[in-house]
């Protein structure tokens, strides 16, 4: 955890110094804000015409290896619209790759060309050094931190999938609608897939620890999967392996933030990960979660989200009282205004504008 919170009621002589600090990382601070940070989740990609334009010349694995073209792809939403965040341009199965798998990105999305089927597959994979095989992802922080070095208001994310949710695509071997192969190991060899579980909780510790090193302010640990199965199952496959990452992770400097998808039977499950910050899908109104979070002995929980992608899209006059509800909600309140779930590539650039300007004028 970052430095203790003080109570909004406290002297303010003894009130955290946030001077220096990124906005992003103040609502983990305790200081209370007059509007709250705004970036969003998948910032970069295909709704920009200057991501597309250079996704013409090469591979998104080409792209986000390649130094300069990451970092120029990085910078793009955040020197198009304001956002006071700039995520790393990476993907969560790099890890994977690192571990010996191969991987390639089609119109499909991703593909691995040997999804694991059997425990001496599992056997097989190695627990990356992240400074050998992930070393690009590094360099880039550290250039992403050199490109900002004149705006501290403005913070880096690094990232890094959730153990449960890269099994998911390493079994699977890409996106899945019924996931039968992994379910399938599931219960026929449970196992199997807790030794790949902790082997990936391995790497994804050493990984975002890493990725802290080389600069990042906050790190973000997407378990997208997550709210795939029922409490139990999330209980047993999912939260021990999470929370295990956030309890290893140097969270002194680098506030982390768990993002848990379609989980609203699962809220009590996900707070014992006690993350310093939680990122909520639409479905689940950051009231509700605040609530809950109060309840279990967490009432200064930072909360992100959580606008629906979708409603990215719809006429800025509908959208406007969408994001008005959020802020007003959530006023006062540890709260980093996000979507819900990525932005899609049809959202249109004119409501990103919208949306950050409307969120920066807020309480201004
Ligand atoms: O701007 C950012 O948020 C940073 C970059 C980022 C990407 N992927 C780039 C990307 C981040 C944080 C991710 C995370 C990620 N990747 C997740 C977790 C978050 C989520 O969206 O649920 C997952 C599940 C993946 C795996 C993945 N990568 C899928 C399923 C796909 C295909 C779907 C799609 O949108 O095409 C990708 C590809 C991908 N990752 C793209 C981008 C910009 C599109 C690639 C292209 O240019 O063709």
């Amino acid at each position: 955890m970052m430095t203790p919170v003080s109570a909004p009621d406290v002297d303010s002589s003894t009130t955290p110094n946030t001077h220096n600090v990124p906005y992003l990382c103040k609502p983990f601070m305790g200081e209370s804000l007059e509007r709250p940070p705004v970036w969003f989740m998948r910032q970069a990609g295909r709704y920009m015409e200057e991501y597309r334009a250079i996704r013409k010349k090469v591979s998104f694995l080409e792209l986000c290896k390649d130094l300069d073209l990451a970092t120029e792809v990085s910078l793009q939403p955040y020197k198009a619209f304001g956002m006071d965040a700039v995520i790393m341009f990476c993907d969560i199965l790099i890890p994977p790759e690192a571990m010996g798998m191969e991987l390639h990105f089609g119109d499909g999305g991703p593909k691995f060309a040997a999804p694991l089927n059997h425990v001496d597959d599992v056997k097989k994979l190695t627990v990356p050094n992240p400074a050998d095989s992930m070393g690009f992802v590094m360099d880039l922080l550290g250039n992403l931190r050199k490109e900002l070095a004149s705006d501290p208001h403005t913070a880096l994310i690094g990232f890094a999938g959730a153990p449960w949710t890269l099994a998911t695509y390493m079994i699977e071997g890409g996106t899945s609608k019924n996931f039968t192969r992994l379910k399938g190991w599931m219960y026929d060899q449970p196992d199997a897939l807790h030794m790949l579980l902790d082997k990936l909780t391995d790497t994804v510790i050493a990984y975002l620890n890493a990725q802290i090193d080389a600069g990042a302010q906050v790190v973000q640990l997407f378990d997208t999967w997550g709210g795939l199965l029922d409490e139990a199952g999330y209980r047993e496959f999912v939260q021990p392996y999470a929370k295990r990452v956030m309890d290893n992770l140097n969270r002194s400097t680098s506030p982390a933030m768990y993002y848990i998808n379609t989980a609203a039977h699962l809220t009590d499950a996900v707070l014992e990960i006690r993350p310093d910050g939680l990122s909520v899908d639409h479905r689940v109104p950051l009231t509700v979660m605040r609530e809950r979070a109060a309840a279990m002995g967490m009432p200064n929980l930072v909360l992100q989200g959580n606008i629906d992608p979708i409603a990215m899209l719809a006429k800025p006059e509908k959208l406007k009282p969408i994001v008005e509800k959020l802020l007003v909600e959530n006023q006062g309140q540890p709260h980093i205004f996000n979507v819900g779930h990525g932005f899609i590539p049809q959202t249109p650039t004119q409501n990103v504008q919208h949306v950050v300007d409307w969120v920066k004028a807020y309480g201004a």
